[in-house]
């Protein structure tokens, strides 16, 4: 692992055993795990509502910016949170240009609040709640130059994933692209740890895409503040087009190496 790495530290036993319990209690519930994950981050706000706000997320408009963004465009902030990366994009986007998405409630409803701290309301975003069942439906018929999601298909299940995939045609323009965080480990098949994280191979991820009649690839120039590990994987990011995509300068094909990691890691 290189000095800058980070690796996340382990969750811990109590945390395992109280996830595997909350996800057992939905699966007797009948309930799915989008609502697991619905429900997992309306207490993480609730018992913290600056969580994901102490550092900086103007990382995230910048990487935007650098592939292809511009004040015209319309971008959906998709799994926004409570907009802590999304209140620089709405200042930076034409009004109504920012949608921001997420599953949960208390997210959006900290993310409206702080929108108006801001005095942002005027910008007009749009900030829509996604349910566990249906769940991109409320997307639909809606259109994106460009779909950011930060470290959200790291939480995704392959099932939610290649339902996303398989949505994003219908929901780019035809020169738009999609960028999003996951993360990356090189053999075959996604994976799953502590119950509330997924990692997956590019070659899952290409095959979701090939489906849907997208191009998958891996940037290489993507680096998060906090360079950080989770479960040995490190954090990539996958952009996703139609072929025709405007998004980006610089794209490894998705039948390429896909070692993104940092030497040593
Ligand atoms: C780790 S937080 C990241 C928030 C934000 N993107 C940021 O970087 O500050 C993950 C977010 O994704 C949302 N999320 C998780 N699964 C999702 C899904 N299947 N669809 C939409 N949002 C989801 C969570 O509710 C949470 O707000």
């Amino acid at each position: 692992m290189s000095a800058s790495t980070r690796a996340t530290p382990p969750i811990t036993l109590s945390r395992r055993i109280a996830e595997t319990w909350r996800y057992a209690l939905c699966r007797l519930r009948g309930q799915n795990y989008l609502r697991y994950q619905q429900q997992r981050y309306d207490r993480l706000w609730r018992d913290d509502p600056h969580h994901f706000s102490y550092s900086s997320r103007q990382f995230q408009l910048d990487y935007c910016l650098g592939h292809g963004l511009r004040r015209g465009m319309r971008l959906l902030d998709f799994g926004c949170g409570p907009v802590a990366a999304g209140l620089a994009m709405i200042r930076y986007l034409d009004p109504g240009g920012y949608v921001g998405a997420d599953i949960s409630r208390t997210a959006l409803n900290l993310g409206t609040d702080r929108i108006a701290a801001a005095e942002l309301a005027a910008r007009r975003p749009d900030l829509v709640l996604l349910p566990a069942t249906e769940w991109l439906a409320p997307l639909a018929r809606r259109s994106f130059d460009m779909i950011w999601a930060q470290s959200v298909l790291t939480h995704m299940a392959p099932k939610d994933t290649e339902t996303l995939i398989s949505a994003v045609p219908h929901m780019l323009t035809p020169t738009g692209c999609l960028l999003a965080t996951f993360y990356l480990h090189d053999t075959p098949g996604p994976r799953r740890a502590d119950i509330k994280d997924w990692s997956y191979d590019l070659a899952t991820l290409a095959h979701y895409a090939e489906a849907a009649g997208l191009q998958a690839s891996l940037l290489d120039d993507f680096r998060h503040p906090r360079p950080y590990v989770r479960h040995g994987h490190h954090m990539a990011m996958l952009h996703l087009s139609t072929g025709r995509s405007h998004c980006v300068t610089k794209a490894r094909p998705a039948s390429g190496p896909t070692d993104t990691a940092p030497k040593g890691a």
